[in-house]
């Protein structure tokens, strides 16, 4: 078993690191303050391969590996988590799923200029009424014939006003169960198309979360996905890779916030000596940095397995399913130790905690990935 790190990936960290340490950190407290999309950065994320890290070359992207973008998504987590999901939402769940099951030529119209970060892509699938409970899907697809009338609405789409290009699942076929929804790639100017609401959120406060209505929309047959039916399918496959990019996002929440509280132990002086000195504060790192080690071993992992052509469903689910435990756990303690200074927004820890939060709940709950997690134990 080789743990040793590629040049190449060293140098793909390397430059996620110093794009998040240099270009994103200064305004990112600004930013979350504000509401506002890092519009600017997303598109320099284009520019240096990162908006579409695992397509092919002859795509637009830039044929790398699922390692690396677990170790740029850490980097880029580690600062600006708000940034990094509208960066997973675009390589895990809309490229990934149009490269793998995509006509020719949906890849050429649609993945191309997502891979090259010129366009931003969304994933649809929670509905008020299906979240955990994806089969229920309320969003109908009706064929019509050489098109399918789109009419329902998504809730909490990442990406939703600034995408140009949807995924969206939605039920044709109410007898087949989840064996009749469909998966429609949707243009942002289709008419019909609404962009609702942005939500007023708790974390990942400069990303761009909307509510969004379909009312009869015409959505050509071209733009289904696969095979009649394949929509619910499409959709569990594609999370199974998105769930590597969120897992990735909480450890690079917690790491960053890990980096900071270590730093911070080393300079503070209480009772005559650096807090780190003070085995109460000694022992909270040494936990943090195992944690965040195991975090990190089971998102390597499930990309290894996705790059080896193995199946990585439930890796995936440990991986999300931890990391999102160990970043919810570890930014409480990184605010902890900062003292009074980790309550205010100056010193970064705060956020971290608050968009830790989100990574427990997106792309299936803590629940959700035991659920996945214990059907794989238990199958026969
Ligand atoms: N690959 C292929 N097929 C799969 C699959 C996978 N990984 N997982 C399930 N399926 C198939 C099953 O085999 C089954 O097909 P058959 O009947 O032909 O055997 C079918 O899908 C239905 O599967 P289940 O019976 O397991 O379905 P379920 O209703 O019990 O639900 C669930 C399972 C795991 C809870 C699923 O509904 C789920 O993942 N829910 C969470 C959805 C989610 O993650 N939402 C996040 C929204 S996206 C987002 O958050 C993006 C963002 O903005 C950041």
């Amino acid at each position: 078993m080789n743990f040793e790190m590629t040049e190449e990936h060293i140098a793909v960290r390397d430059a996620a690191r110093d794009f998040a340490q240099n270009v994103l950190k200064p305004g990112v407290i600004e930013r979350d303050n504000t509401q506002t999309f890092p519009t600017e950065y997303i598109k320099q994320l284009g520019e240096l391969g990162f908006m579409g890290m695992m397509v092919d070359p002859k795509y637009g992207g830039s044929g790398m590996d699922t390692i690396s973008y677990v170790l740029a998504m850490e980097e880029i987590s580690k600062v600006d988590a708000s940034t990094s999901v509208c960066m997973s939402v675009n390589n895990s769940l809309v490229c990934w799923g149009l490269e793998t099951y995509g006509t020719e030529e949906q890849k050429q119209k649609y993945l191309v200029p997502l891979a090259k970060g010129e366009k931003i892509g969304a994933f649809c699938l929670s509905e008020p009424e299906a979240g955990s409970d994806a089969t229920s899907q309320r969003t109908t697809a009706i064929d019509m014939g050489d098109h399918y009338l789109l009419n329902g609405t998504k809730n909490w789409i990442t990406n939703g006003s600034t995408a140009s290009t949807y995924l969206v699942i939605a039920q044709t076929d109410t007898d087949k169960g989840h064996k009749g929804i469909n998966a429609l790639i949707v243009e942002r100017d289709m008419e019909g198309f609404i962009v609702g609401a942005k939500e007023d959120k708790l974390g990942i406060r400069g990303s761009d979360t909307h509510t969004l209505m379909f009312q009869d929309v015409k959505v050509p047959k071209e733009n289904r996905i696969g095979e009649d039916g394949f929509g619910f399918k499409f959709a569990m496959k594609t999370l199974s890779g998105g769930r590597i990019g969120i897992a990735s996002q909480a450890l690079g929440i917690a790491s960053g916030a890990y980096e900071l509280a270590l730093a911070y132990s080393k300079e503070r002086k209480a009772f005559g000596k650096e807090i780190s000195k003070h085995q109460a504060i000694a022992f909270k790192l040494a936990d943090m940095a195992t944690q965040i080690e195991a975090a990190r071993l089971l998102c390597l992992k499930s990309a290894w397995l996705k790059d080896n052509k193995m199946n990585y469903d439930q890796a995936s689910s440990m991986a999300k399913l931890y990391a999102s435990e160990v970043a919810m756990k570890q930014t409480v303690e990184a605010v902890q130790i900062h003292g009074g200074y980790g309550f205010v927004k100056e010193y970064h820890v705060e956020r971290l905690m608050r968009d830790a939060k989100i990574t427990q709940i997106y792309e299936g709950t803590s629940e959700v990935q035991k659920i996945v997690i214990s059907r794989n134990l238990l199958r026969d």
